[in-house]
């Protein structure tokens, strides 16, 4: 059976917008728990202006806290510059995301610089990230639609993905940020970029504004990539990109997955405990379109053995 592998954002992506504030102890508990219920790899923070985004302003007090208490989980932190990429260091980050977007707009929207200086800056932060012995992934953000501009050109995305390759990002994360992919684009696009990018470092990234979220992971499982970001209850979206929902939930992509004959290594039962979780931290009710059948099922049979057909 083929293995996916699965980076959950909630910690980042999803707690980045939410109005609650969340402590660092309750954020340090929904990664224990996502790291319990076998996800290997997520992205824990940001080191961004505290001004600009409020909820990460405790990122590197988060990262020393999770390394001395989960040292072998795989976590990497989103860096926008070099000061970031400083602060991230400094608190032992061994695997950093940069983020560029694909339109001049929504770069301005997001980091405060056009295109051209976002390039170069992802470029040298991805050059000292490794010149620092760190592991490196670089989103292509806004890769299908652009808030502010319209549909990205597709020569755009490639353009930018080619560059980010070979300043030797170790993956790619193609992201549809405001949720907007069908799976017909989704194929037509990574169909470019693996053209141009060894799929097995292409990841996707994928928000479920529109309820195609899942269908686009399906998209793209066809297209060949087996990497996916996803967020555990559906949790987030971006404060720069109006309009934006969470990203696809990380136990649909699981349950879809794992029904579809690949392996995933995570528990449903785990990633249920989760969603439970940060229910309570968020007051909300949270979880993707299989949470209530999730919870059917948990009422039935009260073992954890309830989802071993799955
Ligand atoms: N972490 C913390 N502080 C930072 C920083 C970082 N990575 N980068 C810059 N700063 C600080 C500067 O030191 C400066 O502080 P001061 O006013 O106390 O001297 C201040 O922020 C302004 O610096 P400047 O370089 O002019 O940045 P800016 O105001 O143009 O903002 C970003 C640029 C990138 C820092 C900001 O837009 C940002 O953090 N964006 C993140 C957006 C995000 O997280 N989006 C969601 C994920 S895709
Ligand atoms: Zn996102």
């Amino acid at each position: 059976m083929e293995r996916i592998h699965i980076t959950d954002v909630a910690p980042r992506d999803g707690l980045q917008n939410q109005h609650v504030p969340v402590s660092t102890a309750a954020k340090l508990e929904l990664i224990r728990l996502l790291a319990v219920a076998g996800v290997q790899s997520l992205e824990v923070t940001s080191f961004v202006s505290p001004r600009a985004v409020p909820q990460m302003a405790d990122a590197g007090n988060l990262l020393v806290q999770l390394n001395a208490t989960l040292p072998r989980l795989r976590s990497s932190v989103l860096v926008p510059n070099l000061k970031g990429l400083g602060r991230a260091h400094a608190a032992g980050a061994q695997e950093i995301a940069v983020v560029l977007s694909a339109t001049e707009t929504m770069n301005r929207k997001n980091i405060n610089m056009g295109l051209a200086e976002a390039t170069e800056v992802s470029a040298q932060t991805l050059a000292e990230a490794q010149r620092l012995g760190m592991r490196t992934r670089a989103y292509v953000a806004v890769a299908f639609d652009c808030p502010f501009e319209g549909e990205t050109p597709l020569a755009e995305v490639v353009r930018l993905a080619t560059r980010l390759h070979e300043e030797g990002a170790g993956e790619i994360v193609i992201a549809d940020t405001i949720g907007s992919a069908s799976p017909g684009k989704v194929k037509e696009r990574l169909a470019a970029m693996r053209t141009i990018v060894p799929v097995g470092q292409l990841a996707v990234h994928f928000h479920d504004t529109r309820g195609m979220g899942i269908a686009n992971a399906w998209a793209a499982l066809e297209a060949g990539v087996r990497r996916f970001d996803t967020s555990v209850g559906g949790i987030g979206g971006c404060p720069f990109a109006p309009g934006a929902a969470g990203n696809v939930a990380t136990e649909d992509l699981v349950l879809m997955a794992e029904r579809s004959g690949f392996v995933t290594g995570i528990s449903l039962d785990g990633l249920l405990g989760a969603v439970d979780f940060a229910e309570a931290q968020l007051q909300r009710p949270l979880g993707g379109r299989a949470i209530a059948w999730m919870r059917r099922q948990r009422e039935k049979e009260p073992s954890s053995r309830r989802f071993a057909e799955v």
